[in-house]
């Protein structure tokens, strides 16, 4: 396919209108006029449900929405059940995974069956295809199992993915402070292990990460679109709906998560999508959608192109050592929508978003070659 007087999202920001020829078999030649080309965003941090939760979310149904959303390779979390803590549930995963239209790789569980106690056979995870260990949605470790765990992870050649919100201590700033900083004391003993703190909230936890990192700490870390951009009063105003682990945080907070991904302090935007069905919302679970929404707000931040293209494209990747292969997205940067939740192909239509105005959607996705979705192009 030849896009005429598209813009390209690279590595150093936004070229100039040009034409570029994109692999994507049986897709027409257009005026791309006002459109971007990005590489396909990976997303770090999303749960799909499968096996164990059909009524939230399945491969596929997670795999489409990703796609919708504008990513192109999504890590999928530990928490299904069972429990991907064992060689064979990751290689029936990825073997699955083959069929699906967009790339999904499986992080494998640090501790069996998440409760913090016993450690996984990292080697084995990683001999079936887990790209990265983590415990998420759950930290049940102490700091000695944390230890051991990153231990297990350097020698598996596995990044180490936390939760960080020591569950002794509940869901405060204490409880993401306490776990982020026995992580980076063991990170100072070791040579070789690689950690990775998810969804960071608080200020507090990003001046933890910026020191280490100062010191030399082989450590990266997350943030999600919705602490990006909500606090705890939009929280209040939702009720059960504004449920999220961690939970939104204050203005201050959301401002220091903003600045520490300007300071590449904080690197990678991941969405910790969470789709739950209505009754599970109602009854108080946690966790937001995250996938259909996620191009349209991390637009909205007024990053510049070098930023989103670290955050979204080439940092999720060198985490977990992946590499793009054909996959791209046509983005138009000016179109406004509004989120309705009921349209998403996500089962999950937990959004915080709905009803927001949004500026920026994705109208393609192409990977492995293919046009995977494509929406009718409303200015041709
Ligand atoms: O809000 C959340 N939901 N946070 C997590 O860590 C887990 C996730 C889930 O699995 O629903
Ligand atoms: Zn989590």
């Amino acid at each position: 396919m030849r896009l005429h007087h598209v813009r390209v999202l690279g590595p150093g920001g936004l070229s100039m209108p040009q034409t570029v020829e994109v692999n994507a078999e049986g897709a027409q030649d257009r005026d791309a006029t006002g459109l971007v080309l990005s590489p396909g965003w990976m997303d770090l941090h999303a749960h799909l449900r499968d096996p164990g939760f059909p009524q939230k979310e399945t491969l596929l149904s997670g795999a489409t929405s990703a796609a919708i959303g504008g990513f192109t390779h999504v890590l999928a979390m530990a928490n299904t059940d069972p429990v991907t803590d064992r060689r064979e549930r990751l290689e029936s995963l990825v073997a699955r995974s083959d069929a699906l239209p967009i790339r999904i790789s499986f992080v494998g569980a640090v501790t069996v069956a998440l409760e913090g106690q016993e450690l996984t056979d990292a080697a084995a995870l990683k001999a079936a295809g887990a790209v990265a260990l983590s415990d998420d949605g759950r930290h049940a470790m102490t700091a000695v199992v944390l230890r051991r765990a990153l231990e297990a992870g350097a020698q598996a050649g596995l990044p180490v993915l936390i939760h960080a919100q020591a569950e002794a201590l509940g869901n405060g700033p204490d409880a993401e402070a306490a776990a982020v900083s026995d992580a980076l004391d063991a990170m100072r003993t070791m040579s070789a292990a690689r950690l990775h703190v998810q969804h960071v909230s608080t200020r507090r936890a990003v001046e933890l990460i910026r020191a280490a990192k100062s010191q030399g700490l082989l450590v990266t870390a997350e943030v999600t679109p919705h602490h990006l951009t909500l606090t705890e009063q939009d929280a209040w105003a939702m009720g059960p709906q504004g449920n999220v682990n961690p939970p939104l945080r204050t203005p201050d907070d959301r401002d220091a998560l903003r600045q520490a991904l300007v300071d590449e302090v904080i690197d990678v935007i991941a969405t910790d999508h969470a789709p739950h069905e209505r009754a599970a919302k109602e009854a108080g679970a946690n966790g937001f959608h995250g996938f259909e929404t996620a191009v349209g707000v991390v637009l909205g931040l007024g990053l510049n192109g070098r930023a989103v293209y670290r955050a979204c494209i080439s940092r999720p990747r060198e985490i977990v050592g992946q590499s793009l292969e054909d996959e791209w997205i046509l983005i138009d940067p000016n179109e406004e929508w509004t989120v309705e939740a009921s349209s998403f192909k996500s089962r999950g239509k937990n959004t915080p978003f709905q009803g927001r105005r949004l500026r920026g959607r994705v109208l393609m996705t192409i990977c492995r070659g293919q046009v995977v979705t494509e929406r009718v192009m409303q200015h041709a």
